[in-house]
């Protein structure tokens, strides 16, 4: 089935008509609505704001509208794309998250960044870039003295990628005894790296992003029908150092409690189609091929949640032919 995906614009400029991201938001539906603010004179502006107040530096008029928008941008599920953070995406990144805090919102925010090259340009001359003018062709040398920001172009790729990092999704499925029968009651603690790849933990030195929001752990409890339900964020693969390029598939540990706190099975969940599962010597410490897909989990549609969720189904067998293999 083709997928159909609506995309508004609300903004082609700095300074453009401040209401069209409440208009784009009312007459949806939108999938996705994108603003441009910036031209090469915009980051220039925004870098001579930033010099006199480093907390600025990024477009001023995207939280203005963020105000009355952003109740809309979380009831209607629209993921908005732009480069307002100018300068200083992140700074403004941090401004979004305390605006949807003082809201009451619970959202996400993706920042691109790295494309500020201001700091590398006489790196850069030596390494014998000449950032020759495009138009004139006049030489770098007799301008270097006057620039105030060099910004290089980061193209969609990054944009992709921020929007497919961290990706929330839905894991439920049920707890069994040997028998099939459900375990109500059943106490499960779960933990994993964020989107990245890293956990927030001293030990884990991965030299990725850490997200303060997320914190990676959680708890949940089985219902009388045995079935345990939870929202999270997609974890990435992290390295490991067992071997060389050594990369663990991406999995969510579960411990799971029986009656007393002594009685306690530990095991992972991975994700289907992941292509390091063949390459991971602890998936592949289990000799039965079968009892290593059972810790895979089943992607399910129908847990799924259209703009919200992708749905995952993964049942915990504790005994039995049909165990899901457990930690020694
Ligand atoms: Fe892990």
């Amino acid at each position: 089935m083709k997928k159909k995906i609506r995309i508004g614009n609300a903004g082609g400029y700095w300074g453009d008509d401040l209401d069209a991201l409440r208009r784009q938001l009312e007459g949806g539906p939108l999938d996705y609505i994108t603003m441009d603010f910036l031209a090469e004179i915009t980051m220039s502006i925004l870098r001579k704001q930033q010099l006199k107040n480093p907390a600025l530096g990024y477009a001023r008029d995207f939280l203005t509208q963020l105000e009355t928008c952003l109740p809309l941008i979380v009831e209607k599920n629209v993921r908005v794309i732009n480069n307002a953070g100018g300068i200083n995406p992140i700074g403004l990144g941090r401004e979004i998250l305390a605006l949807a805090r003082r809201q009451g919102h619970d959202i996400k925010v993706g920042v691109c960044y790295g494309d500020d090259i201001t700091g590398q340009l006489y790196e850069l001359s030596a390494a014998g870039e000449k950032f020759t003018n495009m138009e004139t062709g006049a030489d770098f040398e007799g301008v270097r003295h006057r620039v105030t920001s060099a910004n290089v172009y980061l193209g969609a790729e990054p944009v992709v990628a921020a929007l497919d990092a961290g990706c929330q999704i839905i894991v439920t499925g049920r707890v069994l005894d040997e028998h099939g029968q459900p375990l109500p009651d059943t106490l499960l603690e779960i933990w994993q790296a964020n989107a990245a790849g890293r956990y927030i933990h001293r030990v884990d030195r991965h030299d990725a992003p850490l997200d303060p929001n997320f914190f990676g752990a959680g708890r949940c409890i089985t219902d009388s029908k045995g079935r345990y339900r939870f929202i999270t964020i997609k974890p990435g693969a992290y390295p490991w150092g067992n071997h060389d390029n050594a990369w663990r598939p991406a999995h969510i540990h579960f411990s799971l409690f029986g009656p007393n706190l002594q009685s306690r099975l530990a095991t992972q969940m991975y994700f289907p189609g992941d292509p390091l599962l063949p390459l991971d010597p602890i998936l592949n410490s289990i000799p039965d091929p079968a009892a290593r897909e059972r810790l895979v989990a089943r992607f399910s549609p129908d847990v799924s949640e259209p703009g919200h969720a992708l749905g995952y189904e993964w049942d915990i067998v504790l005994r039995g032919p049909a165990q899901t293999p457990m930690e020694a």
